[in-house]
């Protein structure tokens, strides 16, 4: 009895583990322009900095070990999107175009260019499930906005041009038309993207920012004297960096347990532990990109004491099992593995298994 509630009480102190980062950050005291950092951030480590929530901020500003620096180049740029949420994956700008002032797109003899949202006033083409061509010519000027507006009461959307032959098949209904003059299509910069293609939903914004001088204010800096505060400014201008690591990265090699252990702890730190929400959260963002159906985690099956523990030389407290079968000690040693499609959860492999895994790259 007294040994039971030892043991419980040795477990608590052992699963109170505290938050961990998940990303390290690597201040580069460098000037460079906006895309030159994003270059030199991929080659030497994961992307430009990433911050998804206010603890991850505070690590990025403590990173920036110069006092005297007033602007830091972070990951966040201003993206280009379709009206119906689509991201712009094909986009078929006019040379020289977007000029950089504005921030709505119109087409021009099959080629884009950008125009003034607010001010410039033009006609436009919907998207409609009603018309044998999906398109619909709406012969009223209107400012971008209230087109859009338009085209959702009354239609399905402004229409977006996904590839090339869209493209065609709109230059086509604009000249079949007779239309003359510049229409508007759905595509607009609005919204805000993460270099790494995470989702941008934290943002820490200085007060009165972003403001867009000018126009062409599509990067963002953090601003050391303010905590880190956020300022968009012009990508081109040269400004020291931050760039970051992810702990994790998966391994595309088809590996035992054994192999998969050797190779993390040469080449990286260890064989992942996933002892918190947390880390399964960085663990499913990798994992759907393995070649096989289950991932190696450092998660190891002792028939002897009857336990799993992780190669850390943590408890499993966290658990995310779809069928834990280790009651039955059969004669092969068995490994953990987490499923790489499906909701992605933990699965007990024999260690002889070929999968690819995990490694950690640095200690918390
Ligand atoms: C931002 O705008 C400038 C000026 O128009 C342009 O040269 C640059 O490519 C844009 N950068 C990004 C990251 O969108
Ligand atoms: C678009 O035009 C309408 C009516 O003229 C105006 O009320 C609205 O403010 C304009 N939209 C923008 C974003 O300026
Ligand atoms: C028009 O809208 C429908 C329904 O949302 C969509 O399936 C279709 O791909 C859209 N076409 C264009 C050209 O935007
Ligand atoms: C990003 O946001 C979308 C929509 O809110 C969500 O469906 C998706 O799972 C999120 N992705 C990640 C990696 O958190
Ligand atoms: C690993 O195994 C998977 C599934 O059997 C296979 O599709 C993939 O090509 C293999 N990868 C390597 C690097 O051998
Ligand atoms: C370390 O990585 C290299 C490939 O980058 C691989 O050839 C080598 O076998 C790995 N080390 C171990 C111990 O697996």
């Amino acid at each position: 009895m007294e040994q039971t509630l030892y043991f419980i009480l040795l477990l608590i102190a052992l699963c109170s583990v505290s938050e961990c980062v998940q990303r390290q950050y690597h201040f580069i005291n460098v000037r460079k322009n906006w895309t030159e950092a994003q270059r030199y951030c991929r080659e030497n480590y994961t992307d430009l900095a990433t911050a998804d929530n206010m603890n991850a901020m505070n690590e990025l500003n403590k990173c920036v070990n110069d006092k005297d620096v007033q602007n830091v180049w972070i990951g966040l740029q201003r993206k280009w999107q379709w009206s119906s949420a689509e991201p712009a994956l094909y986009l078929n700008w006019a040379p020289g175009q977007p000029d950089g002032k504005d921030e709505c797109a119109m087409m021009r003899d099959g080629q884009w260019h950008d125009g003034s949202c607010r001010d410039d006033s033009l006609t436009f083409v919907c998207n409609s499930s009603k018309t044998n061509t999906g398109l619909v010519f709406v012969n009223q000027k209107m400012n971008w906005t209230n087109a859009q507006s338009h085209c959702k009461q009354n239609h399905i959307d402004l229409v977006s041009v996904r590839n090339q032959n869209e493209n065609q098949q709109l230059q086509k209904f604009i000249s079949d038309s007779h239309i003359s003059g510049d229409v508007w299509i759905g595509l607009f910069r609005d919204s805000w993207q993460w270099s790494d293609q995470s989702n941008y939903s934290f943002s820490y914004w200085k007060s009165g920012e972003p403001n867009n001088v000018g126009g062409n204010e599509n990067c963002t800096v953090i601003e050391p004297s303010t905590q880190g505060q956020w300022i968009d400014i012009s990508c081109n201008q040269q400004f020291p960096f931050v760039c970051h690591e992810d702990k994790l990265i998966l391994i595309n090699e088809n590996l035992t347990w054994s192999e998969a252990l050797r190779y993390c702890r040469q080449n990286h730190t260890d064989l992942v532990s996933v002892h918190s929400e947390e880390i399964q959260r960085r663990v499913m963002n990798v994992v759907h990109r393995a070649s096989t159906e289950a991932v190696w985690l450092g998660l190891r099956h002792s028939c002897t004491v009857g336990l799993w523990f992780w190669v850390s030389g943590q408890t499993v407290c966290y658990q995310n099992w779809a069928i834990d079968d280790s009651e039955n000690c059969d004669s092969a040693v068995r490994s953990g593995a987490v499923q790489s499609g499906g909701d992605q959860r933990w699965i007990s492999r024999p260690e002889t298994d070929r999968l690819n895994f995990i490694c950690s790259r640095y200690e918390e």
